[in-house]
Order: structure tokens, then sequence, then C-alpha cells
């Protein structure tokens, strides 16, 4: 279930319809698809492409999306904290960043007309950023993060940075399993 953080409101949003009504009018897309279609022993990228080809073939259509590939990153990727140095800086795209979460977390961060607020996903969350938007992702404390990406551009993920130091600013601080909603919101 994705939760969000509204840090300069001091607000957090973590029921389903409140997230995507929240989203959507900011023009963000916000999903669930079912997780279970997968058991819990298939991680690789062909069983992760066929158990949501359906969904994943919807998408393409609606998105003019091209390309649908996997990413599997954990404390084991070699030169992990290299590449989320390039993740984690405010940057855009020219195309959507769209992502399926499979295992683990990731938490984004969106600049949207200078309202900032985080977005934690979890297995089963789709997230759609549009291109232009200004954002950035860091991995949560688990490290480990599986999911789908779809590109419009053959060329795969290119940002460009907007070096505002925005980035710098936030901690990347996910709730995770731990967090229990304190009812007051
Ligand atoms: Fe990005």
């Amino acid at each position: 279930m994705v939760k969000i953080n509204v840090t300069g409101e001091k607000k957090v949003i973590d029921q389903q319809s409140a997230a995507q009504r929240f989203l959507a009018e900011r023009g963000i897309r916000y999903d669930r698809w079912d997780i279970h279609k997968l058991s819990s022993a298939e991680r690789n990228e062909d069983q992760i492409l066929k158990a949501f080809s359906d969904e994943i073939e919807t998408l393409k259509k609606e998105g003019n999306y091209l390309v649908a590939d996997v990413i599997n990153i954990d404390s084991k990727t070699p030169d992990l904290e290299t590449m989320l140095e390039k993740f984690k800086k405010e940057h855009v795209h020219s195309e959507d960043e769209v992502r399926f979460t499979i295992y683990g977390s990731g938490i984004f961060y969106i600049n949207k007309d200078g309202e900032v607020f985080s977005i934690e996903v979890e297995p089963g969350d789709l997230l759609g950023v549009p291109a232009g938007t200004k954002h950035w992702f860091d991995l949560c404390q688990d490290r480990h993060i599986i999911a789908i990406r779809l590109f419009q551009n053959r060329s795969g993920w290119t940002p460009y940075y907007t070096n505002s130091g925005l980035d710098g600013k936030y901690q990347p601080l996910c709730f995770g399993p731990a967090y229990i909603h304190n009812g007051d919101h």
C-alpha cells in the first residue's frame, strides 16, 4: 500500500482511495495490480513479465510505451551507491517514469510546482510520473527493490538534472512495515 508524506503540511496519506485521489489531482498515475499473480519464488525477469503480461500490454497501449523490463537492485548490486546517486538527485525525463513494484520498497520524492511530497511504494503499487515532473528516488532501509519499468523510448532511462539541491534537504525516510497508523489524519 502506497504511503504519501506531504512534507510541508506534515500530512501522511495512507488510505488507498485518498492516496489515489491526491496523486490524480497532481497528474500522477497510481494503481494497484494483483501481486499475488506471482508466487514468492518467481523473481526472474521472464517470470515477472509473463505474470503481468496482460496489465503491461494494456498500459503500453494507453501510454504508448514500447518496452518493458525488470530492474532488480539490492545491497549486493555492484556500485549500488553510485547508481543511487544518479537516482537521488532531482531530475526530469522527456518521457513518463512508470514503475510497478514487485518486491521490496522505495521512495519517490515529487516536486510538483514547489509542493514536495514523498511516495513510498510497496509490492503491488503502480506509479506513473509524467514526463517533465521534477522528482528523485531512493531505496528504503531494506535496500532492495524489484520493479517492472515501462519506456516510451528504447534508449531507456535518461535523467536531466535540475541541480536545485532540493533533494539534499529531505531524508529518505520510509515508514516501512513497522509503521502504525496513528489515527489523527
Ligand atoms: Fe527518474
